[in-house]
């Protein structure tokens, strides 16, 4: 009973996160980045549990700026979605790395995996669209045009991606690592 009832709560609490997903698409505001991060999370959250990956989130600074609330969303689910795919191939211990930086009028968001890295050679075509490496039936390769067209057409800001071979708890993991830098007001 109490699994019942905890899981409803988490699917009640879904929908809205859903709804609110799906209101208001095309007004610019000033927003907080942490805030968007934060509905982005939790509408990612029960596919990331799913699949056993493990984001660890270090959100020390926000900024406050002047975007699409759903749109910068959706660009992010969609790197997420990404990561998880890749995870998903043959990496162990899936991770996902947030993390926020400040400085003096930009946020820059850092979002990186543990599984491999994207290989040369392919790494400056994955944000043309229509590019995918996967199967038909998977991915149409244009996630991340759409990401990149939201970051650098929709916002004044950028989008880059790195591969990036790091540690944590000791380990060493290699994983691409997206970056986006916000201008904020
Ligand atoms: N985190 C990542 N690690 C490894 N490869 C990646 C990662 N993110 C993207 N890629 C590569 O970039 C390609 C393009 O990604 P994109 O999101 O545009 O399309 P897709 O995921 O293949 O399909 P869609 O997003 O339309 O379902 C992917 O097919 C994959 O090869
Ligand atoms: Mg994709």
């Amino acid at each position: 009973m109490e699994s019942i009832i905890k899981q409803s709560k988490y699917l009640s609490k879904t929908i809205d996160d859903f709804r609110n997903f799906i209101k208001n698409t095309n007004n610019k505001e000033k927003v907080s980045v942490l805030s968007i991060l934060d509905k982005t999370l939790s509408i990612v959250n029960s596919s990331i549990v799913n699949n056993n990956i493990t984001i660890v989130t270090c959100f020390e600074d926000d900024g406050i700026i002047d975007g699409y609330e759903n749109q910068l969303i959706q660009a992010i689910i969609n790197i997420i979605n990404n990561a998880k795919d890749a995870l998903n191939e043959n990496t162990k211990d899936k991770y996902i790395f947030m993390e926020t930086k400040k400085d003096k009028d930009t946020l820059s968001l850092s979002i990186r995996d543990n599984a491999g890295g994207i290989p040369d050679g392919i790494i400056e075509k994955i944000f043309e669209p229509y590019f995918t490496t996967k199967h038909q039936s998977i991915g149409t390769g244009i996630g991340l045009s759409i990401t990149h067209q939201i970051i650098t057409k929709h916002h004044d800001a950028v989008v880059s991606v790195h591969n990036e071979t790091y540690k944590y708890n000791n380990e060493e993991f290699t994983g691409a690592n997206f970056e986006i830098i916000f201008r904020t007001i």
